[in-house]
């Protein structure tokens, strides 16, 4: 006996075949049992099934539930200012290196009592998980110091201690120089390599490493340190990489067999192809390239030549992706990005998933994987890439109950 049986749906399970990449099924149900996904198929096939529930949708569209792969969501402060001074003409890279940015960050999250950024944070995961979020990644990076990267994580897994959602924490190791270290860079990078991983690690607070590669972050040998590294510790990585200029990147978290790279506005074909090789999923993050009005667009076309999945992300942040929609990331990786709605809505699931390392638990509807879905009151799929700012979800299900 299933513990519900959802039925009268259209489905997109993602799970792909020829001439249906999305895996669409019309007429459709889903059998779940102990917040697991039992049996996907047609209405009249599980029509004979027995469940404790019997829930008609009405003819909705369910989607499994959608995955926020890239996000920086426990912060202090805001930076309000800077959107102001970006639209007076000072540029990302020119508020950095007057000590804005990421730094001034680091200063607001440092002094927040554990309660304000946990109730910052709350209120913004509120916000993802009302637009259809059931899985989220949360990054650390605005701490700089041992102690303070591991608040930041204990805080992001506190989030999902008192909410159905799921939280993956990932330890942003190189995301800007602290203040404390602005003359020695060297010591900085060995502290990460030698102290904060390791120390990560053996909490067991985060499976991954990021790190962030460009003119105003950290140098690929810096990079290489701090990935050998996080291999060393058992840890997976993944990399900001090719944002605002080409620093080879993409081929250097290749290399590390990165898990995702990230951002890729300036990625190279020797880069895609490289990710193709070793599986590295690119991450596409619209909210930054709108917000910092970007010109160069990453090559969507040679992404899809080479066979690179394309993941999609809200990036939600202070800086660079103040935003808190996720359907708003699909319509923006559409309008701004050129994707197609169908390469949008499998950025938000599949292989959001697969950035994650999670694609054997989320981001597909199939049997065994777990019963995080969206219920859409929309009459066509592609509906979740047009309109600007869609609400979210009629309906969310964490493990197969309504939240
Ligand atoms: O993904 N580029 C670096 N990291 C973030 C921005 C963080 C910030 O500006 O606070 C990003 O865009
Ligand atoms: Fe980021």
């Amino acid at each position: 006996m299933w513990d519900r049986l959802l039925t009268d749906c259209h489905l997109a399970t993602m799970v792909a075949s020829p001439g249906n990449p999305l895996g669409i099924m019309t007429n459709a149900a889903i059998g779940i049992a102990d917040g697991r996904i039992v049996r996907v198929g047609k209405r009249t096939e599980l029509a004979g099934f027995r469940a404790k529930e019997v829930v008609p949708l009405g003819g909705a569209w369910v989607t499994p539930g959608l995955v926020d792969c890239h996000t920086h969501l426990v912060f202090g402060g805001t930076r309000a200012n800077e959107h102001a001074m970006r639209r007076a003409g000072a540029t990302y890279e020119e508020i950095a290196r007057a000590g804005g940015g990421i730094v001034s960050t680091v200063a607001a999250t440092r002094a927040a009592s554990a309660d304000d950024l946990k109730g910052s944070a709350r209120r913004r995961l509120d916000a993802l998980m009302r637009g259809g979020v059931t899985t989220i990644e949360i990054k650390s990076g605005y701490g700089l110091d041992t102690a303070s990267e591991i608040r930041m994580l204990n805080a992001a897994r506190s989030l999902g201690r008192d909410s159905p959602v799921r939280i993956v924490p990932t330890l942003l190791a190189l995301h800007a120089l602290p203040a404390e270290a602005k003359d020695d860079r060297e010591s900085f990078v060995k502290m990460v390599a030698d102290e904060m991983i390791p120390a990560v690690a053996r909490a067991g607070l985060a499976g991954t490493v990021d790190a962030y590669c460009d003119t105003i972050g950290f140098t690929p040998a810096e990079v290489e340190r701090v990935f050998t590294a996080a291999l060393a510790n058992g840890m997976a990585v993944r990399l900001h990489a090719e944002q605002l200029s080409n620093q080879h990147g993409a081929a250097l978290a290749a290399k590390y067999k990165a898990l995702s790279a990230d951002h890729l506005e300036h990625l190279d074909a020797a880069g895609a192809r490289a990710m193709a090789a070793a599986g590295t999923v690119a991450v596409l993050l619209p909210g930054a390239y709108y917000a910092l009005n970007e010109k160069v667009k990453p090559p969507v076309q040679l992404l899809r030549d080479v066979g690179v999945p394309m993941a999609v992300a809200t990036d939600c942040n202070p800086g660079t992706s103040p935003l808190l929609s996720p359907t708003l990331a699909m319509n923006m990786a559409c309008t701004l990005f050129g994707l197609t709605p169908e390469e949008a809505i499998a950025g938000m699931t599949i292989h959001a998933a697969r950035a994650l390392g999670l694609a054997h638990e989320v981001g597909s509807i199939e049997a065994g994987k777990a019963a995080d879905l969206a219920v859409w009151r929309i009459g066509e799929l592609a509906e979740l890439g047009y309109w600007i700012g869609l609400p979210g979800p009629e309906r969310r299900l964490f493990a197969g109950r309504d939240s």
